[in-house]
C-alpha cells in the first residue's frame, strides 16, 4: 500500500454524527405493532447488520430489476444527472452500500463533499470511508439516523447554511404510502433539489419474483425480522413456523409483503404473549409502484417542480430531477 494513500484516510477522517435511535424505539414499536389487529412493523426495523447484509443480496438478484435498471440510468445519463447537481453538497438519503452515487460521484468532480444518511451505523460507516478513499479530495460526513424522521439539519455543521442537493435512489419513497410519501417530500425539502429513483408500474409476472425470488433471499430478509425480534428483544419466534409471501395489489399500486404464521401459536415477546393464528399476516413492507405522470403530480403535490426524467429503454425504472419551487 503507498504512503500516500493511508495518509489521504487520514486526511479526510469521516466524521460520524450519531442520532441512531435508542433500542427501546425498536422494542416499543414492536410491542405496538404486534398489539394491531393487522400486525404491521415498519420496513425501517429491517436494516440491521444482517437485514442490510441480505437487502445488498437482493440487489443482485437476477429477478430483483430495480438496482440493475437504476444502475443503467446513472451510467447512461451521468453527465446529465452531474450536471443537475451542480457542485452542491450532495446528501444522500438510506445511503447503503453506496454503490449507485459512485457512477454521479465520477462524473461530477466538482462535488466535493458527501453527507450520507442510514439507519443501518456500521454499514455507513463503512461506505463512507470506501469512498473517502476511492475519490480523492472528496470529503464525507456520515449521520446516523432515521430519515423518516425530520432531518437533524441543525445539528450538523456540514449541513447548515450549505446549498445541498439531496439524492434517494433505490425507489425507497415506495415504502410510503402515498400520502406519508408526500409529506416526506415536504420534510426532505429543506435539501433543496432532490434526484430521486422510483419504480414504475408493470406487470405482477415481472413484479412478483422481484419480491419473492427463487434463491429465498427476500424471504430470508423479511424472515430475518423475527431472528433481530428474538436476537434483541428476548422473543421466540419459531421460524419454522411462520412463511413469507409478496403480492401485488394492482389496484393499490403496491407489492405488499408479509410474514404468515403457518398455526395457531402464541409467541413470547419478553414477558408478553403474542397469538397468531394460521394463516394470519404480520404486514412487513408495501411497496409502491407509481407511473411517471403519478410520481409526478405526487411530488408536485408536496411542492416540488419535476424538470427532468429519465429511464432505462425499457421502462423499468425511473430516475426524476425535481426543483424547489
Ligand atoms: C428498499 C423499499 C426500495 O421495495 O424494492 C426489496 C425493499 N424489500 N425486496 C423495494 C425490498 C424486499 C425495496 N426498497
Amino acid at each position: 500500500m503507498p504512503a500516500s494513500s493511508s495518509f489521504q484516510t487520514q486526511r479526510f477522517p469521516v466524521k460520524l454524527y450519531d442520532f441512531h435511535p435508542p433500542i427501546d424505539d425498536f422494542r416499543s414499536a414492536v410491542v405496538e405493532g404486534l398489539s394491531l389487529p393487522q400486525k404491521t412493523i415498519s420496513p425501517k426495523f429491517l436494516y440491521d447488520k444482517r437485514g442490510s447484509e441480505l437487502f445488498d443480496a437482493i440487489c443482485g438478484l437476477p429477478e430483483y430489476y430495480l438496482t440493475r435498471s437504476e444502475m443503467a440510468i446513472l451510467q447512461t445519463h451521468a453527465a446529465a444527472i452531474a450536471a443537475s447537481l451542480g457542485n452542491r453538497t450532495l446528501v444522500e438519503l438510506g445511503s447503503g452500500s453506496s454503490q449507485k452515487v459512485r457512477i454521479l460521484l465520477q462524473a461530477a468532480p466538482q462535488i466535493t463533499t458527501y453527507v450520507g444518511v442510514d439507519i443501518s451505523r456500521q454499514h455507513l460507516q463503512e461506505a463512507c470511508q470506501a469512498l473517502t478513499q476511492d475519490f480523492a479530495g472528496l470529503g464525507a460526513i456520515a449521520i446516523c439516523a432515521d430519515y423518516t424522521q425530520p432531518l437533524p439539519i441543525d445539528s450538523v455543521p456540514e449541513l447548515r447554511d450549505q446549498a445541498t442537493v439531496g439524492f434517494f435512489p433505490g425507489s425507497s419513497i415506495g415504502n410510503l404510502e402515498p400520502a406519508e410519501a408526500v409529506a416526506f417530500l415536504k420534510t426532505i425539502s429543506v435539501l433543496g433539489d432532490l434526484v430521486i429513483g422510483v419504480d414504475l408500474k408493470k406487470s405482477a409476472q415481472v413484479l412478483e419474483p422481484a419480491y419473492d425470488d427463487a434463491q429465498g433471499v427476500s424471504a430470508a430478509f423479511a424472515l430475518n425480522l423475527l431472528e433481530r425480534i428474538n436476537r434483541e428483544l428476548d422473543a421466540d419466534f419459531d421460524l419454522d413456523q411462520f412463511t413469507y409471501r409478496a403480492h401485488y395489489n394492482p389496484d393499490a399500486g403496491r407489492i405488499e409483503m408479509a410474514i404468515v404464521s403457518l398455526r395457531d401459536q402464541t409467541v413470547q415477546l419478553g414477558d408478553i404473549p403474542i397469538p397468531f393464528q394460521t394463516g394470519e399476516t404480520l404486514r412487513t413492507e408495501h411497496s409502491y409502484k407509481y407511473t411517471i405522470d403519478e410520481f409526478q403530480l405526487l411530488a408536485m403535490e408536496a411542492g416540488f417542480k419535476p424538470v427532468q426524467v429519465w429511464t432505462d429503454p425499457d421502462q423499468l425504472f425511473s430516475l426524476h430531477h425535481l426543483q424547489q419551487l
